[in-house]
């Protein structure tokens, strides 16, 4: 989110600046999900990478999956393993992009990292949308449809903010570029969700099996529209003149950050680490 305060988006930077803890809070998040997302990457490449460099796809399955590798599918593990593997990149484009130092000292490398990010956006969107719709890798219907929402929003947030720097509107493209950034991220944000409510409720009330309990519901929608909603609020308070409003966005994002640590290290220590070694 700090790509908006240093950003050439000249009247955000010059209102949020006039409140450094609104920055500063956006900046620690930042520092903290960009750990936690280099994890996740980390344990991609080492799991999925490494085994598939081996041949070893049946490998794959080592980790707990719906439906990962399946002999004889060739179709369905070829969609499977592009989309594991573009998902360490997609993941990495997206964590340049925000680094201000690239967008300003090589604005050459943020514009070719930034086509990479939304056309590998695409093909994680569509291949994940087929994975689930024809291939049925779905726990329950609720959450084959959350997914599917966050599909559509990449699908959808990728274009718009792809339109606007064609049409060189940067500043609109900005908050196009981040709303893509957190919805492509949702994925990660839900299993960051699911570990902190398993830490905090002592086990995972409201969870079950199928994905389909209550908390499991509100995790799997809330993965990407909370943090959505919490940007939003950002890119307001960034612009708006009131101190109340960058206040209260600061003490949210504030807010949110040890919950991130907390589902990071939870996602670590209990999803991933098995599979990083
Ligand atoms: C663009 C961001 C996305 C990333 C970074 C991503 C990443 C991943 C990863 C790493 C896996 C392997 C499972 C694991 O080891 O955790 C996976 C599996 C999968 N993804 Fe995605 N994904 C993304 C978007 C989507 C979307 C939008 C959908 C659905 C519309 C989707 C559907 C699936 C399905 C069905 C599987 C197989 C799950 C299983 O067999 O257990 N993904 N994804």
């Amino acid at each position: 989110m700090d790509a908006i305060t240093s950003s050439g988006l000249a009247k955000t930077t010059m209102t949020s600046a006039g409140y450094p803890p609104l920055r500063r809070s956006a900046v620690t998040w930042f520092v903290v999900a960009a750990l936690g997302q280099l994890a996740f990457v980390w344990m991609i490449l080492a799991h999925y990478g490494v085994k598939g460099l081996a041949g070893n796809f049946s490998g794959w399955n080592d980790k707990p999956l719906i439906k990962g590798f399946v002999s004889g599918d060739t179709t369905g593990n070829i969609i499977f393993a592009v989309h594991v593997l573009l998902a360490a990149l997609v993941t990495t484009g997206g964590l340049l992009q925000l680094v201000p130092a690239i967008r300003t000292r090589t604005p050459m490398l943020h514009r070719w990292v930034g086509r990479m990010f939304f056309s590998v956006a695409v093909v994680m969107a569509t291949s994940g949308l087929w994975l689930t719709w024809a291939r049925h890798t779905y726990l329950s219907l609720v959450s084959g449809l959350a997914v599917s929402l966050d599909g559509a929003l990449i699908l959808s947030f990728t274009a718009i903010a792809w339109r606007h720097a064609v049409k060189r509107d940067f500043a609109a493209h900005r908050r196009w570029a981040l709303r893509a950034f957190m919805v492509v991220n949702g994925v990660w944000f839900l299993r960051i969700g699911m570990m902190a409510w398993v830490l905090l409720s002592g086990g995972g009330v409201g969870m079950n099996d199928s994905l389909s309990g209550p908390a499991d519901v509100v995790i799997q929608f809330g993965a990407y529209l909370v943090p959505l909603i919490v940007l939003e609020a950002y890119l307001r308070a960034s612009a708006s003149r009131t101190l109340h409003a960058k206040r209260m966005t600061a003490a949210l994002i504030f807010l949110a950050t040890p919950i991130t640590v907390l589902g990071v290290c939870g996602a670590v220590a209990f999803m991933w680490w098995p599979y990083m070694r």
